[in-house]
């Protein structure tokens, strides 16, 4: 019985898993975590490698318009920086069809990461999952590839900042995407909104309860959109990544929401529903995403425990990638970590393997206006 279900595929991934898992430990030492003081030492006594990193890590300040205020706090961060270009190169190992290297987040410990980006509990995940269950749809006739980007129903890339509110974004991506669908016009809706005012429990889950820039789930924002009335503009109600008090205005309701439902955790129907329904929220486990910087993410491991919200906006069948000449089906997903991360805000997930969890949180809502 179980043997009949280890497929090739997964037995061919598991193997390779565990060769490149094992070469991870070989090449890369655990995380250096030099002291300040060695580090200052270090530079003092022109040691190479971390001069050849601090010019990097210059490089990085400069792009990406870093600066620390103290000395100590430079060192500090220099050393994190290299702890992080070595964490890159783990995620390369294990992700090939990938790029990871430098990114706006390296340089931050995978801690403070989770705190600010995905807020460890960025996305509350409900104990049981009992929301109304759409029903399946045909799934043979769809096309190879798939962009709502294409035909204008999704807005520009957001940033959340410092403030775990990515089930407000997801929600909201939905939401635009929905009304697009419906009227042909494309509005910016208020994640603020959501930020301020929800404070929506799952029905199952008394303890999972949005909660502003401490995290959210997306299916008790749909149930608190439909009790309020719906969602104003981002012009009426814009956003500043801080929970505030809540100034929602019912006169300036934009976009109603009238119902919404889970998609079932099977990627042909989510293909399915993607198509026919518009963008969708999904959650996904985002531990490698503080490193990815293009190609199809599709690592030899990633856990399925979800700590990310985003938007599911097209797939493609040949995710194209310079470091393994393979060809992928992926989805493309719209993050809201601004434009200067992954491509352009957006990145790609290998399709079909339930990769990082992302078959098992999908949602989609209905709007009138
Ligand atoms: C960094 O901050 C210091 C002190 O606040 C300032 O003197 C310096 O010009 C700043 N550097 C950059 C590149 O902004
Ligand atoms: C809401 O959606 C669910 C699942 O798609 C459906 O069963 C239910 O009838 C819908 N409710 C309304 C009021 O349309
Ligand atoms: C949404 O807001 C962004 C940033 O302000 C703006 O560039 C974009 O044009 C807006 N999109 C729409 C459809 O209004």
């Amino acid at each position: 019985m179980f043997f009949t279900k280890l497929s090739w595929p997964f037995l061919t991934r598991f193997l390779l898993f565990l060769f490149f898992a094992l070469l991870t430990v070989l090449v890369f030492p655990s995380s250096s975590a030099m002291t300040v003081e060695e580090i200052e030492t270090k530079l003092k006594n022109k040691d190479n490698h971390l001069l050849s990193t601090e010019n990097k890590f210059k490089a990085f300040m400069e792009t990406y318009g870093k600066n620390y205020t103290t000395r100590e706090e430079y060192l500090r961060r220099l050393g994190i920086f290299a702890d992080n270009i070595i964490m890159a190169l783990k995620h390369q190992m294990l992700d090939p069809s990938a790029i990871h290297g430098v990114t706006q987040f390296s340089d931050l410990t995978p801690e403070e990461f989770q705190k600010v980006y995905t807020r460890a509990h960025g996305l509350l995940v409900p104990s049981s999952n009992e929301f109304p269950a759409a029903p399946p749809l045909k799934a043979e006739s769809l096309p190879e590839s798939f962009d709502w980007r294409e035909k204008g129903a999704v807005t520009e890339v957001k940033t959340q900042g410092m403030c775990g509110a990515c089930w407000a974004f997801s929600t909201i991506g939905v939401l635009e995407g929905a009304h697009f669908l419906a009227t042909g016009k494309l509005l910016n809706l208020s994640e603020q909104q959501l930020v301020d005012c929800d404070n929506k429990c799952d029905i199952n889950d008394k303890k999972a309860c949005d909660n502003g820039c401490y995290g959210g789930l997306m299916t008790n924002a749909y149930n608190y959109l439909m009790e309020a009335g719906g969602v104003e503009e981002e012009a009426t109600y814009p956003y500043t990544a801080n929970r505030g008090e809540c100034k929602f205005d019912k006169n300036k309701i934009a976009v109603r929401v009238s119902n919404f439902s889970n998609i079932p955790a099977d990627e042909d129907q989510i293909a399915a529903y993607l198509v026919k329904q518009g963008p969708l929220a999904v959650g996904v486990n985002a531990i490698y995403m503080q490193t990815y910087i293009g190609g199809v993410s599709c690592p030899y491991i990633c856990g399925k425990k979800l700590n990310h919200g985003v938007l599911l906006v097209g797939y493609g069948t040949k995710g194209f990638s310079i470091l393994r000449l393979g060809n992928k089906p992926y989805w493309i997903i719209k993050n809201s970590w601004g434009k200067h991360w992954g491509e352009h805000g957006y990145f790609k997930i290998c399709r079909g393997y339930n990769m990082c969890g992302v078959n098992t949180l999908v949602s989609t809502a209905m709007v009138s206006h």
